[in-house]
């Protein structure tokens, strides 16, 4: 059995990452290839809950609380999902992962990276993605497309996001086989194709076709 793949989708909230997301299911199914889709926080049901607390809570949720509730939840998905799904050979397309919490948590929110680090490699041991596709979106657009849909963690400062899409980058730079990087200002179609060759890309890389 061909070994599965791991594919993560990271990028601010109104980057696209959730359209390209499925676009690309879609390609990788017509294609025969058995696919499936998660995302962070809350893919499954515990982690569900831990997603209530983190976009909904009432109460100020601590930077602290925060990181291990993110930390929590990828730690059981991992665990039960992602690992399984790669170990059965499928394709795991991955709505947010580890660069998530480096990038929110330590370049926006000023949380110590390293510790962020080594907190994400215990939380995944050993379950690094094969490709992390980067939609890197100017701020002014991507708020323009959430428009006044916000919960908490959407409705935080434009210099919060600033950093953010900044820590993206730092992470890009640091990881360039790893981290590929899509302007995720263009319209749907024009960043589907560039997103669809790096997945032909890994795909050649990985399994020859
Ligand atoms: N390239 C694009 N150009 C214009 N609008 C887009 C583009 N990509 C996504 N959208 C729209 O922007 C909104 C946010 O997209 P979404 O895929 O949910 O982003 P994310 O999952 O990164 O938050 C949706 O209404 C979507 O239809
Ligand atoms: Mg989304």
């Amino acid at each position: 059995m061909k070994k599965g793949l791991f594919i993560t989708f990271e990028g601010a909230d109104g980057s696209g990452k959730t359209t390209q997301l499925n676009k690309v299911k879609s390609f990788l199914e017509q294609n025969g290839y058995n696919t499936i889709v998660t995302r962070e926080p809350g893919a499954l049901k515990l982690g569900q809950k831990i997603r209530e607390i983190l976009l909904h809570s009432e109460e100020k949720v601590s930077d602290k609380c925060e990181m291990f509730l993110f930390l929590a939840d990828r730690a059981q998905h991992v665990e039960t999902l992602i690992k399984p799904s790669i170990e059965q050979g499928k394709i795991v397309l991955c709505d947010r992962y580890t660069d998530s919490t480096i990038a929110y948590q330590g370049y926006a929110r000023g949380q110590d990276i390293n510790l962020l680090n080594n907190l994400n490699n215990i939380a995944i041991n050993g379950t690094v993605p094969d490709l992390t596709i980067l939609f890197d979106v100017s701020t002014e657009i991507a708020q323009e497309r959430i428009g006044n849909e916000k919960d908490r963690m959407e409705s935080t400062g434009i210099e919060f996001h600033k950093k953010v899409r900044n820590g993206y980058k730092e992470l890009q730079k640091a990881n360039p086989e790893r981290i590929k990087c899509v302007n995720a200002d263009n319209d749907i179609e024009k960043v589907f194709e560039e997103t669809k060759k790096l997945i032909q890309c890994l795909l050649q890389e990985k399994y020859g076709e």
